[in-house]
């Protein structure tokens, strides 16, 4: 339930913000597990910490800097000491389905800029194989029609993201595609496919980014790496 997975999201993301040190860069993730970590990080600035952040969105951005987090601009860094975000889907190989919330391309950028790339999550989120859960990918409109043909090679059915039966807008004013591959036999060998896609600007496989992986069930943590 709900409110037993809000624990574990919250006790994954106690953990994680414990690893941050002072003069860390922090890479900021988005939805509603980071959400519990960048509260966390908020805590420990109250309480002397001293760090500078890099926002995955726009909603993001705004938590942060409502709770007094100081936020860089994301083009000017170079690297990032230690992110932090959620994820829909992970395996134990460390690979991960992203974008649940739309904001895939950004938190793709931060965490290929980050030396310690952790994710956090519930329970609810490790699986065998990725691909029960749709694979997000933002497209530059104008492409929409070619992106579906060449999703539609590959096998994936795609459907175009609404919100409020409006076509979802991402922070960088792009579509998000959420597409059903089925489950994923290679991973490493879809992401490579949908990297050749021109228009395509980004998509939720996260192959390779993570540095590991901490999730809590019950009052266990268990920490994959
Ligand atoms: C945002 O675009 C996503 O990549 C999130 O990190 C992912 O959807 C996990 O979100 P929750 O923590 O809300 O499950």
């Amino acid at each position: 339930d709900k409110n037993k997975q809000d624990q574990e999201k919250l006790a994954a993301a106690k953990a994680a913000v414990q690893l941050v040190n002072d003069n860390d860069v922090v890479g900021l993730g988005t939805g509603s597990t980071a959400t519990f970590a960048i509260k966390e990080l908020a805590k420990r600035i109250q309480a002397g910490l001293k760090i500078k952040a890099a926002a995955s969105s726009v909603k993001t951005e705004e938590l942060a800097l409502s709770l007094g987090i100081p936020i860089l601009k994301l083009e000017t860094l170079g690297s990032i000491d230690i992110s932090i975000d959620g994820a829909d889907e992970f395996t134990e190989s460390l690979n991960l389905i992203k974008g649940g919330g739309g904001a895939l391309f950004r938190e793709k950028i931060i965490a290929s800029l980050s030396k310690n790339s952790i994710i956090i999550t519930d329970s609810s989120k490790k699986v065998d194989r990725l691909g029960a859960f749709t694979v997000p990918v933002e497209v530059v409109p104008l492409a929409l029609q070619y992106v579906l043909n060449q999703l539609a090679a590959l096998n994936g059915k795609a459907v175009l993201r609404k919100k409020d039966e409006m076509t979802f807008i991402s922070d960088n004013g792009n579509y998000i595609v959420d597409v059903d591959f089925g489950l994923l036999d290679k991973p490493e060998k879809l992401a490579l496919a949908l990297n050749q896609i021109d228009g395509l600007l980004a998509h939720g496989l996260f192959i390779g980014l993570t540095s590991s992986v901490i999730m809590a069930e019950g009052d266990k943590i268990l920490v994959f790496e």
